[in-house]
């Protein structure tokens, strides 16, 4: 297909998978979410009509555990995270148009819409199976929330799927010595109702689906395989407690994340085409769609969306994707990314010390559309971009406008070089077809191609010697004309991946924000604004600095230890002298009455008399104690702790207890004879 001849634009809609919010962006995540917004940049240069949307991933246990660690409700983490991903995404220069979550209104509604229709199309099966369940926490385990010794090789600390030493696959059950990575329990089996997605009833759509040209060899490959070996019913239901959407229709089950979380992808395009008079639903979405549909993600989820999503879509009565892109993962110096060696880069940890667009053209330098695995490497990195992007691309301005602003500031009327600038121009065809193929490495290899030819043009011009001879100041402006020209065409073919490099060219330039069109143009007899310093080289120095601070930030992390609850979520206190001690005042109090707090599933609120004055406390302690009997007791508590406002109020002082939470809290109480308000020394 020939785009340039295309009269209407392709409608397009793409995504990236959609981040959990259980952590950080690390630059691994960033390979993805920089490979998908070259891509979008490029379709919308072209004047096509493309929409990029995504969201976080809200739901699900891990996030649910990670909220109860850091003493938070799940909504209060997942708001925090969300923030954190999109400031470090907008830092990255990544265009979403739409940024949302799966934790929204309009998911609930389509995820329970396509789970209804799917039931009445008899794809729903509810079955009784068994499972490992955490006795303490009251919980059915996922594989990976149990480690245990390999039924194998015999290994220690493996997880309940797989052994990572001998590589052997085993049901949970069969785990020597299991214990809960949760609360340490030994899980017992426990039987229970599941709801699974009849994924068998697909096999023949799926065959199809997947072999009809539009995946990656790889990835057609790989579903190949597990299609092969037959399909599994797919177990989509989770049991309370659960951070997710209750199904429709039953008590206490709700949707496992993998169900909600592609249906974000359309949730998060809803709630766009709600403030977007120009989008409609149902011409992305509906069966009879002629948009395109794109899904860019990982290797490691491809079985979800190559498998999965594509079945659940065509029993829902929805259009499938048009193709899913998927890439490999990135390595950092050769190994996975570590947290010991400094090589676990956080996308927040980077941007202190390096220009966003550095990581967006080394990426790019190395991206495929295949799925190979890419690495990082660290000193290639910074070579690469210096020798690229400073000494060859931005080079190229630096060296010649000066001198058109010395001669007037005013471009030459004519094309002195029409061979070269002509070279430049039929590249646009070659170049646009890598983007859109995704070979974005062959795109920067031609284009760095072109930067070679134009500084070996100046250099044999030499406009610096020209221009100490006498009567040569108009070859000297013909020649940088040539050569400033030659530079806009570059920052063009660069614009989907250094936007704000073409940001800087367009002001230096004194032009309008350029589309790919404009490669067919030239500056002529046009004035342009003195040159400004565009890109900084970078110093290894950074980089070293750069890996120590992530170094430095995973010990802490690990020095703060992994809190199992708000009880225990300070490392050990550091050593205090008596006079540090003594400001410390603790008193005998006495709970006056005791309630549950609305809203809050770990607090409960004490009115606490002190001896002719009262406190309102809010007390983390509701795993261990009903508030009926709390009232009447004495206790201890920490009077002058400055006042914290929380969500329920304000908490004046704080109880103190024992234990290591959950149930196994304890309450202080002093001897008989103590009264309420006596200082405790
Ligand atoms: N929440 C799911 C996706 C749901 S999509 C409906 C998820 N989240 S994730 O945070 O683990 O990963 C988000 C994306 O980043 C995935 O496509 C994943 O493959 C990608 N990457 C995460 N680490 C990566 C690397 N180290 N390298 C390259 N991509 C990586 O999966
Ligand atoms: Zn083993």
């Amino acid at each position: 297909m020939n785009q340039t001849e295309q009269t209407k634009p392709r409608k397009i809609l793409v995504t990236s998978a959609l981040p959990y919010a259980n952590g950080p962006i690390h630059l691994g995540h960033m390979l993805e979410y920089i490979q998908t917004d070259i891509w979008v940049r490029f379709q919308k240069l072209r004047g096509e009509n493309c929409t990029y949307v995504c969201a976080d991933d809200a739901h699900g246990t891990a996030i649910m555990l990670k909220a109860e660690q850091l003493g938070r409700t799940p909504e209060e983490q997942i708001a925090q995270v969300q923030q954190e991903h999109e400031r470090d995404f907008a830092a990255f220069e990544v265009s979403f148009d739409n940024y949302y979550s799966t934790h929204s209104e309009e998911n609930r509604v389509l995820s329970s819409l396509i789970y209804e229709r799917n039931k009445a199309q008899g794809n729903i099966v509810a079955r009784e199976i068994t499972q490992l369940f955490d006795p303490e926490k009251q919980l059915f385990l996922a594989d990976r929330f149990v480690k245990g010794t390999c039924p194998k090789c015999g290994a220690d600390d493996q997880y309940g799927d797989n052994c990572e030493k001998c590589g052997a696959t085993y049901p949970a059950e069969e785990l020597k010595n299991p214990r809960s990575t949760i609360s340490g329990a030994a899980p017992v089996m426990k039987a229970n109702t599941q709801l699974f997605f009849d994924l068998p009833k697909y096999q023949a759509f799926l065959t199809q689906w997947t072999q009809s040209g539009s995946l990656q060899e790889g990835i057609a490959n790989k579903l190949k395989e597990w299609l092969e070996a037959g399909l599994q019913q797919w177990d989509i239901s989770r049991e309370a407690p659960y951070f997710g959407f209750e199904i429709p229709g039953e008590t206490g089950k709700y949707f496992y994340v993998w169900l909600d979380a592609p249906i974000g992808y359309m949730a998060s395009f809803q709630n766009l085409c709600d403030r977007r008079e120009d989008l409609d639903f149902d011409e992305y979405w509906g069966k009879d769609s002629d948009a395109e549909l794109y899904h860019f993600i990982g290797k490691d989820i491809i079985n979800f969306h190559g498998l999965f999503w594509p079945a659940m879509l065509s029993g829902a009565d929805f259009r499938t994707p048009t193709a899913i892109y998927s890439h490999g993962f990135v390595t950092v110096n050769g190994a996975k990314m570590s947290k010991s060696r400094g090589t676990f880069i956080k996308a927040e940890t980077y941007l202190r010390h390096l220009n966003p667009e550095y990581l967006r053209y080394y990426f790019a330098a190395k991206l495929s559309g295949r799925i190979d695995d890419i690495d990082l490497n660290l000193e290639d990195f910074a070579q690469r971009v210096n020798a690229d992007l400073v000494n060859k691309v931005v080079n190229i301005a630096s060296r010649t406008a000066n001198f058109v602003f010395k001669l007037g500031g005013k471009l030459s009327a004519s094309d002195t070089n029409p061979e070269l600038t002509a070279e430049f121009q039929a590249a646009a065809s070659e170049i646009a077809s890598h983007y859109e193929q995704r070979e974005y490495g062959r795109a920067m290899r031609d284009i760095m191609a072109l930067a070679d030819k134009a500084n070996q043009y100046i250099d044999e011009k030499a406009p610096w010697a020209l221009m100490k001879q006498e009567g040569k100041a108009q070859e000297v402006l013909d020649c940088c004309s040539v050569g400033v020209n030659l530079f806009r065409l570059l920052a063009l073919y660069l614009k989907p991946v250094l936007p704000t490099l073409a940001q800087q060219a367009e002001a230096f330039l004194n032009i309008a924000p350029m589309s790919w069109q404009d490669h067919k143009t030239l500056l002529l007899n046009h004035e342009i604004n003195k040159f400004k310093a565009m890109m900084q080289r970078i110093d290894m120095k950074q980089i070293t600095t750069m890996t120590e601070e992530a170094k430095a930030e995973a010990e802490a992390e690990a020095a703060a230890g992994k809190p199992k609850s708000i009880l225990d979520d300070d490392p050990i206190a550091a050593e205090i002298n008596f006079d540090d001690f003594a400001k410390i005042d603790m008193r005998i109090a006495k709970i006056v009455t005791a309630s549950h707090v609305e809203g809050a599933d770990k607090l409960i609120q004490l009115t606490l008399d002190l001896g002719g004055e009262t406190r309102n406390v809010f007390a983390g302690i509701k795993s261990a104690y009903k508030p009926e009997d709390l009232e009447g007791r004495l206790t201890v508590m920490v009077a002058n702790l400055a006042p914290r406002k929380m969500k329920f109020g304000l908490s004046e002082g704080m109880v103190m207890a024992a234990g290591p939470g959950g149930k196994e809290i304890f309450l202080l109480s002093p001897d008989s004879g103590a009264v309420p308000g006596m200082r405790v020394k």
